[in-house]
C-alpha cells in the first residue's frame, strides 16, 4: 500500500473536547479546547494549548489558575458555541452554572460531569500558542457517573472532535482490554524475536 503525504498541520486523530474555564476581567469565561492532555501523572499535570489571541489567556496568566471541564454529548451545542464566540465580545458566563473549588479563582461548570481545577505551573511560549501546564489540585466527578467509586467514561459520555472533517463523534465500542491485548504478541516476540505475529 502506498503512503500518501497528507496535511501535516492537521491532527487526523480524534481529540476529546473540553471547556477550559478561567476568571477574566473578574468574571468566568469558558472556551472550547481540544488541544489538551494529561502530561504527568505524579504530580498530575494537564497541558492546554491556547492561541495567543484568546481572551482567556490573560485571565490564566493573571490568576495563575484555570479549569478543564469535560462536557457530555448533551452539552455539544453549548460546547460548539463556546468555540465560536470570544468572551471579549460576548458574556459566556451565563451559559452554565459556575462553581468554585479549593483555589477560589478557577471557575468550573456544574453541568459538566468531570471538572479539574488547576494551578498554573508553567507557560511554554510556542510559535502560535501559549501552552499552559497546570497541576490538578482537585478533580470532581458527578456521583451518577461513578461505578464502584471510580469515574465511568461511558456514563460521562464525552465526545471527540474529528478536526479534518469538522465533526463531533461519541465513543464507540470497546475493542479489547488495555495492557492485555498485546500480551500474546509479547510472549511470541520474547520467544521468537523475528516473528511478526498474526
Ligand atoms: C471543537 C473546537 C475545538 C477548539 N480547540 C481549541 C484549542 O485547542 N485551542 C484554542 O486556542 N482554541 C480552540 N478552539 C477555538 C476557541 O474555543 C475559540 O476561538 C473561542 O471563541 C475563544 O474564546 P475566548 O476568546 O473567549 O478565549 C476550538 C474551537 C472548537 C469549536
Amino acid at each position: 500500500m502506498a503512503k500518501i503525504e497528507i496535511d501535516k498541520s492537521q491532527a487526523f486523530y480524534p481529540m476529546p473536547c473540553s471547556l477550559v474555564g478561567a476568571k477574566v476581567d473578574g468574571k468566568p469565561n469558558y472556551l472550547t479546547v481540544s488541544l489538551f492532555s494529561m502530561v504527568n501523572r505524579e504530580p498530575p499535570f494537564l497541558a492546554v494549548a491556547l492561541n495567543k489571541d484568546r481572551y482567556t489567556n490573560s485571565g490564566i496568566k493573571e490568576c495563575r489558575t484555570f479549569s478543564i471541564n469535560i462536557p457530555s454529548v448533551s452539552l455539544a451545542e453549548q460546547t460548539d458555541y463556546c468555540g465560536m464566540v470570544s468572551g471579549r465580545s460576548v458574556d459566556k458566563s451565563n451559559l452554565f452554572e459556575t462553581f468554585y473549588g479549593k483555589l477560589g479563582t478557577a471557575p468550573m461548570i456544574r453541568e459538566c460531569p468531570i471538572c479539574f481545577e488547576c494551578r498554573l505551573v508553567r507557560t511554554v511560549d510556542l510559535p502560535a500558542k501559549d501552552l499552559f501546564i497546570g497541576e490538578i489540585i482537585t478533580a470532581y466527578c458527578d456521583e451518577d457517573c461513578l461505578t464502584d467509586g471510580a469515574p465511568d467514561v461511558m456514563k460521562v459520555n464525552p465526545f471527540l472532535l474529528i478536526d479534518a472533517e469538522r465533526k463531533y463523534v461519541s465513543l464507540g465500542q470497546e475493542i479489547g482490554r488495555a495492557w492485555e491485548m498485546g500480551k500474546n504478541l509479547k510472549r511470541i516476540q520474547t520467544n521468537f524475536p523475528s516473528a511478526r505475529g498474526s
